[in-house]
């Protein structure tokens, strides 16, 4: 089955193998040079592959761009307790479909950089918590660990080594919030999915209290790329800061919708006009979110950009997990902004009084102004509620929910006022009706 589209430009290391049916079985893994990383790995020191990574520059690829190599040098070189590999296959992120494609497609690839990834920081046992929706790739992951332990790629002794590594796979319920690192160890350990104050930190006091490390999927696979082929290939793409290939999942009013690799600092505008065709109608853009839903919206004047740590937040936004949805100038910002709200009220775990009242209320007056009832003194209050939502809470989610009402009030304030001016003389009724 051909992938629905690749374009020309894209640099294809991570899904270089998407479409292509044979790599998803052990034989064909192994013949596009599977577990040969496994197996290079084996031979170096924890150390070694620590520093590898981190002198790759790689940076975690779940959201929040926090280096790989020194999240593991934070584990423990010397303990006696059990460490744990955490891979976060949960991708609850809206606009975000990248993880679940390289497992549907690459599940060796993520089996192998998990077991990398277990070694190097001392674990004996990493395990994937995936998204209880993602019925498909749970299943094609499933038969790639049962084929990784038959091979002796994991369990007791892996590939001769003396030394062991499992791996399991554990299916979510499907809730966002199992997605921040602390949530799924919660819900990995059979409790609520709720965040944990900070210190302890995971590499101290993670999965079933013991020293953890959690890593998102693409991150996991760069990994791997990166002990095969060392730390100076890896950065021969990407900016200082900001090193190697990352996958976009592209979504909204696009021509071209889908998945995108290429370097970090890629032109912004080039990719979504060239690479992704513009928008589906050829009509202007009006807005981009480029790192999923959490992030701050980018104008059509504002693409100009690389895509980048670096540069996205220089503009004000961030590049987050690179899910970037695209809307063309018919779109309604209120309506969208509030979906958005919506999802985030829906989805808090309710321990922390700004998120818990915070995304309601919002959701609350994003609704009235969208049925045409709204004030200008709403805006204020968005505005003070997203103020007490950032940066007061256990997790960033509410800070996620906050960023793109500041956004859309800064940058869109004609469509709010627009809606409030046509609810101007709806008869309340006809209004709540709406
Ligand atoms: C509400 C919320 C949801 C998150 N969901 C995901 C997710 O689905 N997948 C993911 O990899 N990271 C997610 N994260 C980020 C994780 O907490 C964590 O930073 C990440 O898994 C670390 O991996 P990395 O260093 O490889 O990026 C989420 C964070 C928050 C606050
Ligand atoms: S910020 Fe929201 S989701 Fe995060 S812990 Fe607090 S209430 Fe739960």
């Amino acid at each position: 089955m051909a992938y629905p589209y690749r374009h020309p430009n894209e640099v294809q290391v991570l899904s270089q193998y998407f479409g292509d049916p044979e790599a998803r079985t052990l034989k064909g893994w192994e013949a596009r040079g599977g577990y040969q990383a496994l197996r290079k790995a084996l031979g170096m020191s924890p150390a070694e592959i620590v520093n590898e990574v981190k002198a790759s520059g790689l940076r975690g690829r779940g959201g929040a761009g926090f280096p790989t190599g020194v999240k593991w040098s934070f584990m423990p070189q010397k303990s006696d307790k059990p460490h744990y590999l955490l891979c976060n296959a949960d991708e609850s992120e809206p606009g975000t479909f990248k993880d679940r494609e390289l497992i549907r497609w690459t599940p060796h690839a993520l089996v192998e950089g998990c077991l990398i990834g277990a070694y190097a920081i001392r674990a004996e046992h990493a395990y994937i918590y995936i998204r209880g929706e993602f019925f498909e790739p749970a299943q094609i992951l499933a038969r790639a660990i049962e084929e990784a332990y038959a091979a002796g790629y994991a369990g007791k002794n892996v590939m001769g080594s003396g030394i062991d590594l499992d791996i399991t796979l554990h299916i979510g319920a499907g809730a966002y919030i199992c997605g921040e690192e602390t949530g799924l160890m919660n819900s990995l350990e059979g409790r609520r999915g709720e965040p944990r104050i900070k210190p302890p930190f995971p590499a101290i006091s993670g999965a079933f209290g013991k020293p953890s490390a959690i890593n998102n999927v693409e991150t996991l696979i760069a990994a791997a790329h990166i002990v095969t082929h060392g730390a100076d290939w890896y950065k021969q793409w990407g900016t200082e800061k900001s090193t190697g290939t990352k996958l976009f999942c592209v979504s909204g009013h696009v021509k071209r919708p889908g998945n995108y690799e290429v370097p970090l600092g890629f032109n912004f505008r080039e990719f979504i006009y060239d690479m992704c065709g513009g928008t589906a109608s050829g009509r202007p853009i009006k807005a981009v979110i480029p790192g999923g839903s959490s992030v701050p919206m980018l104008t059509a004047d504002e693409l100009d950009i690389g895509m980048d740590y670096e540069a996205m937040a220089a503009a004000g936004t961030m590049l987050g997990c690179g899910s970037v949805i695209i809307m063309d100038d018919t779109t309604n910002i209120v309506k969208q902004v509030r979906r958005m709200v919506d999802f985030y009220a829906h989805e808090s775990c309710g321990q922390c009084t700004p998120c818990r009242e915070g995304t309601a209320w919002a959701a609350k007056i994003l609704r009235r102004i969208e049925n045409g009832r709204g004030t200008q003194e709403d805006m204020d209050t968005l505005l003070q509620i997203s103020d007490n939502m950032s940066g007061k809470t256990i997790c960033v989610l509410s800070d996620a929910a906050a960023a793109p009402i500041v956004s859309s009030i800064e940058k869109f304030r004609g469509d709010y006022l627009e809606m409030m001016h046509a609810g101007a003389g709806v008869p309340v009724a006809s209004a709540i009706a709406l």
